[in-house]
């Protein structure tokens, strides 16, 4: 217990302290205060929901005694903070959306530029890995219970599956992939869907990656050319996108930048540090990012966020209310209570087994 109680504390500390995600605060208290006995992959699911209580937790400063609050079970519920709930509740089923936020559902893409669908199937059997293969989008799987940990499966280290949200695959399905295609992707890194736009173009189409940030642009480099995709085909341009340079093209995606609320399950660091300020700086950026998205001569845009916001999502599009185009009939509306909720689409953990995504689609040609 006192074991526990430390890791747990100096989890809580480099997440408060340091700011860092889920994923390295986790590795970074694994390496202080590693606790003894318990397995990491029941520790890390451990660790999420600790931090998905954060706000049931008793506003002490001491680190310790809200852990050990939350350890004998004083509570264990998922509370958001107040104003998110405010703004949330005449859209979102909280109650429905936090329940299923308890248990994280994983979603593999197979590579098919790397290998098969039998091949990867025999290999999670192998593994002793229980899944679903999803009925829409054939190369998709949802991992159902694994005792190993997924990222250290040679599988996932040579790219012949993507650790990947089904909902990010949609954003991309909404694109209609075709082979002549030249793609201009206004905010592109780390990559993963530029890599199934390549894979379901069987490497035929041409992308445009853009990115503010260059650092991610490197990594995603690395990511298109381990997962096989055919780097001839691949033009990277590091520009602020809200300041955009490329005036040509078949399609053009943004899936922009956004509060990430929508993948809290993933990241339950993003709860804790999100704020109003936060989704109004966001929604600011995105309206100068779509403004520009729109000039681009070309046949249609996707915009997109991993957002449950409507000011990231339905706020954003009703401007450009005569250019939609609903992606897809069988999932959910966007929020009806705006203009542009029918014709848009929303994607949520309590429905879908998915991240809290919204997908819209504008017909260029219509302008
Ligand atoms: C949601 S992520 C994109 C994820 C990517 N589409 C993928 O599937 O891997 C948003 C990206 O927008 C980039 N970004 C933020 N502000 C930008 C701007 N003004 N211009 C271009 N890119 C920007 C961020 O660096 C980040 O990589």
């Amino acid at each position: 217990m006192e074991g526990i109680v430390k890791f747990l504390s100096s989890l809580l500390y480099y997440v408060e302290e340091r700011g860092y995600p889920f994923a390295v605060a986790f590795k970074r208290a694994y390496r202080d205060n590693k606790p003894r006995e318990v397995n990491s992959n029941l520790l890390y699911e451990y660790s999420r929901r600790f931090l998905l209580s954060y706000f049931s937790l008793p506003s002490v400063k001491k680190r310790s005694i809200r852990v050990k609050y939350w350890i004998e079970g004083k509570h264990d519920n998922i509370t958001f903070p107040e104003w998110m709930e405010e703004s949330l509740k005449n859209f979102v089923n909280l109650s429905l959306l936090k329940e299923s936020l308890k248990s994280k559902v994983v979603w593999i893409r197979v590579n098919l530029l790397k290998t098969d669908i039998d091949k990867v199937i025999k290999a999670l059997e192998n593994y002793k890995i229980e899944f679903s293969l999803d009925k829409d989008l054939y190369y998709m799987i949802k991992i159902e219970k694994s005792k190993v940990r997924l990222s250290a499966l040679d599988l996932v280290k040579e790219y012949k599956v993507i650790i990947q949200d089904k909902a990010s695959s949609l954003v991309i399905e909404a694109l209609k992939p075709e082979y002549k295609d030249k793609l201009i992707d206004l905010s592109s890194a780390p990559g993963v869907k530029a890599s199934l736009y390549m894979m379901l173009t069987e490497n035929k189409s041409e992308i445009f990656l853009t990115d503010i940030d260059f650092s991610r642009l490197l990594r995603e480099l690395r990511l298109l050319k381990k997962s096989g995709v055919d780097m001839d085909k691949i033009h990277i341009i590091h520009q602020d996108s809200s300041r955009n340079s490329l005036t040509k093209g078949d399609k053009v995606l943004l899936d922009a930048p956004c509060s990430s609320s929508g993948m809290i399950s993933n990241d339950p660091t993003i709860l804790i540090k999100l704020n109003r300020e936060k989704i109004i700086r966001f929604s600011n950026l995105q309206k100068r990012l779509i403004n520009e998205a729109i000039n681009i001569k070309a046949k249609e845009l996707v915009y997109a966020v991993c957002s449950f916001f409507p000011e990231e999502g339905e706020t954003i599009v009703d401007k450009y209310y005569d250019l939609l185009e609903r992606p897809f009939n069988n999932y959910s509306s966007g929020y009806t209570s705006f203009k542009s909720g029918i014709l848009t689409n929303r994607t949520f953990p309590h429905i879908d087994s998915t991240e809290g995504f919204f997908i819209s689609k504008l017909n260029l040609e219509k302008l």
